[in-house]
């Protein structure tokens, strides 16, 4: 049974209501609630670090093209809010530095490296923690655990998570094998039971299950003990740990 409420995460934003990745969703996640934010990154042709999911800007924006063979100023051309709806027209791509200028600075920011195959973003965002000393309040998360375990060498004050969507055999044991310490686990929220998550607390590890959205599974995931909980919908979360004895 639980003990401590689980903290709310907000998805990409609150994407569940806003364009992902985007200050609009930032801000309303902050608005319904949310004590951290979750965000993916980048790296631009010109080696600035941009927030956004998808390695193109199809997706998101009016415009095409890998990322990493665009310019700032050119990803900063582009619309990243009228492909949600007329109300977010406007939105730009935000750089990493935008969200933490924009944000309270109480919040809890999830930082999901995408890819870092030749370790450029491994420094560029060493760096950034660095210069703007955000070692207390950003975990850095990604598939790739090699590029979690090269960034926690680089700079040991980095909070590091892993993220996992297949089922491993045992993820608090398989945490300890890193050799440097992993400060939590994000598991996709089908893979967990209850079991799961007491094992990895009792091994001091943070368990940040994504991403939950239907009341069921949030209800479980909190009745469970989880550390927090991603979710495109944190004001859902909120009025359901508003209600209490779930
Ligand atoms: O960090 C949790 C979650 O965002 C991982 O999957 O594809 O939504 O980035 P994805
Ligand atoms: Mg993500």
């Amino acid at each position: 049974m639980q003990t401590e409420k689980p903290i709310i995460i907000a998805h990409r934003g609150a994407k569940g209501m806003a364009p992902e990745n985007t200050l609009g969703a930032f801000r309303l996640g902050v608005e319904q609630g949310c004590e951290a934010i979750e965000l993916d990154v980048h790296l631009s042709a010109d080696g600035e670090i941009i927030v956004c999911h998808d390695e193109t800007l199809d997706r998101t924006t009016n415009g095409k093209g890998m990322i990493c063979e665009k310019t700032l100023a050119e990803i900063k051309s582009l619309d990243a809010g009228s492909w949600h709806s007329e109300a977010y027209r406007g939105e730009t791509v935000p750089t990493l530095g935008e969200v933490f200028d924009a944000v309270p600075g109480s919040l809890m920011i999830n930082v999901e490296v995408k890819q870092s195959y030749d370790g450029n973003m491994d420094r560029k965002l060493v760096q950034f923690l660095r210069e703007r000393d955000l070692f207390d309040r950003v975990v850095v998360s990604s598939f790739d655990h090699q590029c979690l375990h090269r960034i926690k060498v680089l700079e040991p004050k980095t909070k590091i998570g892993l993220l996992y969507q297949l089922r491993l055999y045992n993820p608090a044991a398989y945490a300890k094998t890193f050799g440097v310490d992993v400060y939590s686990l994000h598991p996709y929220h089908r893979l967990i039971d209850r079991e799961e998550v007491e094992q990895a607390i009792r091994a001091g590890l943070h368990m940040y299950p994504y991403t939950a959205n239907e009341e069921q599974d949030l209800k479980a995931l909190i009745d469970w003990g989880v550390s927090g909980i991603i979710t495109d919908y944190p004001g859902r979360l909120k009025d359901l740990l508003a209600l209490g004895g779930v």
